[in-house]
């Protein structure tokens, strides 16, 4: 995706947990978003900024390559994606959007601690992160990627246990599921490019990632 030349792009995510709060910091900030004809673009009317509206996975890579010079994503989403690349540089926590990354396991697994994992498969959407966790407590066990449903797997007898993201923790109960293990605790953040932008940009650059912390700030 080529860039427009003369205007910056910010990254959010298009629906899901941070659209709407995305998009509420972005107005808050004093852009005045204009819902275009086009649904992956939405313009700012009083700056030359344009909102890229993507699913939540693609923004730590449209960020670290220069393609948007601002996103907003769950801290989650960004661990998940680290590759040894370059990478967006995380600004800020905003606040909202909070959850947790968590072990849950049946009632029917007997657990006592990590190594009641061991040799056992765990379904997850984010397996670098549950890798990296699981090697860090010194377990070695199966890991199932999928991209959603991950709470069903144990009663299809996919997975002895899951690795999935914890808000309000109705998505467990409803499924049986006992939370046993924080992996990773999460927030939206607001990343910037490693690459520069256009040198005449560089100021409006700067005073929108002010006002997004002064919102933030506010809000504290
Ligand atoms: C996450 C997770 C659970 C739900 C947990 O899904 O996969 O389904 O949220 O939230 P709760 O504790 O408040 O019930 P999310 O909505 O982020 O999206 P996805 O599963 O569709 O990717
Ligand atoms: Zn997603
Ligand atoms: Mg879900």
């Amino acid at each position: 995706m080529s860039k427009v030349q003369g205007r910056l792009r910010i990254a959010v995510q298009k629906s899901g947990r941070l659209a709407e709060r995305s998009l509420d910091l972005v107005r808050d900030a004093g852009l005045r978003v204009m819902k275009g004809a086009n649904d992956l673009l939405y313009r700012v009317e009083n700056y030359p900024i344009d909102l890229l509206r993507v699913r939540d996975d693609d923004i730590p890579t449209f960020v670290a390559d220069g393609v948007c010079d601002l996103g907003v994503v769950g801290e989650n989403v960004l661990e998940e994606a680290r590759n040894g690349g370059p990478q967006a540089e995380i600004l800020m926590p905003l606040g909202f959007g909070k959850c947790t990354l968590k072990v849950a396991t049946p009632p029917s697994l007997d657990y006592a601690g990590p190594a009641s994992l061991e040799d056992r498969r765990i379904a997850t959407s984010y397996p670098r992160i549950l890798k990296r966790w699981l090697e860090s407590r010194g377990v070695s066990a199966d890991i199932v990627t999928m991209r959603g449903a991950v709470e069903v797997a144990p009663r299809l007898k996919l997975a002895h246990a899951i690795c999935d993201l914890v808000s309000t923790g109705a998505t467990l109960e409803a499924n049986g599921l006992i939370a046993q293990e924080t992996v990773f605790d999460s927030q939206a953040v607001l990343i910037r490019s490693p690459q520069a932008p256009e040198p005449e940009l560089q100021h409006l650059l700067d005073s929108i990632i002010e006002r997004m912390s002064g919102v933030v700030a506010s809000q504290g």
